[in-house]
């Protein structure tokens, strides 16, 4: 089957991304976003949830987590890696989401960690009413957006804070937090990041 676009690069670089992705701590990668969350348990979907970090990290907490990942290499080795966890995998991606808008599902948390970058301005526009539609009322999106080189073989295009701001609020979504953000893996190319939390 065609892999989902922005998945590019992934498949065959899973094994060490794996590594790469366990190595930041769960505290460390959502600590500024743990305390702007509805308390557990509440439903909390990670979407592009890689190895699955962050997801066994919510879990952990009491969350009802769903990580939506598109490769099957990184999903599959998140499952592996979070046995234990009582996180649900699901094959599912932006911009459409559309196993997860099929189920008509809302959660209280939606996550999107180091993903926006994956999608082109189309595609933004396409995604973002479909993320804020799987969100309750009240409830809270927490996104990071990469700022740098793109890496050999993957698909990542330049992001604008402000179209992403507008584009959340033309779905109604609120913004609570706007702040820049470290990098958290060594690299080997100048990378900066910026959080955005709303609100619906
Ligand atoms: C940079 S990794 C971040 C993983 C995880 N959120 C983290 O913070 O460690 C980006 C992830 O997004 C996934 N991805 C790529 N394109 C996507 C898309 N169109 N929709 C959802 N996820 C996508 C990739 O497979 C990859 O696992």
């Amino acid at each position: 089957m065609a892999r989902l676009r922005g998945t590019e690069g992934y498949a065959q670089e899973a094994d060490i991304l794996l590594k790469t992705y366990e190595s930041i701590p769960f505290d460390k990668a959502q600590e500024r976003v743990l305390p702007l969350l509805p308390r557990p348990p509440a439903r909390l979907l990670d979407i592009g949830a890689g190895t699955g970090r962050d997801a066994a990290g919510f879990a952990a907490l009491g969350y009802d987590v769903v990580a939506a990942e598109p490769t099957d290499e990184m999903r599959e080795g998140g499952r592996r890696l979070h046995a234990e966890a009582n996180i649900e995998w699901l094959d599912d991606g932006l911009p459409d989401l559309a196993a997860l808008r099929g189920r008509g599902v809302r959660f209280d948390v939606v996550m999107m960690t180091a993903v926006w970058m994956h999608l082109d301005q189309a595609e933004q526009r396409c995604a973002m009413p479909n993320v804020a539609s799987l969100l309750r009322l009240r409830g809270v999106l927490a996104m990071t957006l990469r700022y740098g080189p793109v890496p050999p073989g993957r698909r990542m295009f330049e992001v604008s804070t402000g179209e992403t701001i507008a584009l959340a609020a033309a779905s109604g979504l609120e913004l609570v937090v706007e702040e820049d953000t470290p990098t958290l893996v060594k690299r080997t190319v100048p990378v900066t990041w910026k959080r955005l939390v709303f609100r619906r």
